[in-house]
């Protein structure tokens, strides 16, 4: 790609200084800084590349294709966020490292406002079929005090890769939420997670399907935990030995401490609370958590969908 000559780049410079000082005036700083930094960057990318106009056609196409395939169900703008990493980063931005903390992931769009009540030990698959996976843990904060009461939402896909929500008939399964008892203790039955792709019917799968990238994620299981003065925690745990995490989380959501020995026990071995699995195999697993404070000035509150 040839270098523009010096006038060239003395118009395009001209024109950002020009686009910028538009956003002077702006009353709100943050809204300034924003805008300003956003234009930058974008004059930058069409600079950098030579955009062509055809190829901003194409971009503008695209992006309509993201906007007319979303509604309440169904939110391509995310996954495109989450297929560029743009999801992981600002986790990342908000969810700084606070001491020996469990660390963050991304939401992801299966999470649902209201998940049965299950007891500790309890059940969440439900009716969705796979194998038995006993998971129990202690959640304490960075001091290594117990958390009492801590509300953990849990929410998976069923062995072939669907969340109940992707069923269309109103089905709850393979979620739940818990408490943590008086020494911060839970333990509940889920299923042990496999690997599926995330929705690539639409521009972003093809997208992925035009760089060469899978839709699959790796294998997981997702967490809520919140609890009072805590930083509410959104993360997942990944299921060790699970060849996707060499391939590739298609949202980036893999993090070393969050990879997970899921244990398979034979058929017949007695399980933790005696719950009868019948002539199946189960699996066990370990997730201890730790919450930072609240109060820390890095944290942050409720999530957004990621
Ligand atoms: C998921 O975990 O299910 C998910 C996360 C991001 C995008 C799509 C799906
Ligand atoms: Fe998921």
């Amino acid at each position: 790609m040839d270098t523009p000559s010096s006038t060239q780049q003395q118009i395009e410079q001209a024109l950002l200084d020009e686009v910028v000082a538009s956003f002077d005036n702006t009353p709100d700083p943050r809204l300034r800084q924003l805008m300003q930094s956003l234009v930058t960057h974008l004059h930058s990318f069409i600079r950098d590349v030579r955009l062509t106009e055809e190829e901003w056609n194409h971009a503008i196409d695209f992006l309509t294709r993201v906007g007319h395939i979303t509604d309440d169900r169904r939110q391509e703008f995310v996954l495109l966020s989450d297929t560029l990493g743009a999801s992981m980063q600002t986790i990342a931005v908000n969810n700084q490292a606070y001491k020996d903390a469990t660390e963050a992931t991304v939401f992801g769009p299966f999470f649902v406002d209201d998940a049965p009540r299950i007891d500790l030990g309890g059940d969440i698959a439900g009716a969705a079929t796979g194998q038995p996976a006993w998971v129990e843990g202690v959640v304490t904060d960075t001091e290594g005090n117990p958390v009492p009461g801590a509300r953990i939402e849990v929410w998976e896909s069923d062995e072939d890769g669907f969340y109940d929500v992707q069923y269309d008939d109103g089905r709850t399964h393979g979620r739940a939420h818990l408490f943590t008892d008086d020494q911060g203790r839970y333990r509940f039955w889920g299923l042990t997670p496999v690997p599926y792709p995330i929705p690539h019917d639409g521009p972003v799968g093809q997208m992925l399907q035009a760089v060469g990238r899978s839709p699959l994620r790796a294998a997981h299981l997702h967490f809520m935990v919140t609890a009072e003065g805590m930083r509410t925690l959104v993360t997942h745990i990944f299921v060790e030995g699970d060849p996707q995490i060499e391939i590739g989380d298609s949202v980036f959501g893999v993090k070393e401490s969050l990879i997970k020995r899921f244990e398979e026990h034979p058929a017949g071995t007695p399980t933790p609370n005696g719950r009868d699995v019948g002539d199946r195999t189960w699996t066990s697993c370990r997730f201890d958590i730790v919450l930072a404070p609240a109060t820390n000035p890095d944290t942050t509150d409720t999530p957004e969908e990621m």
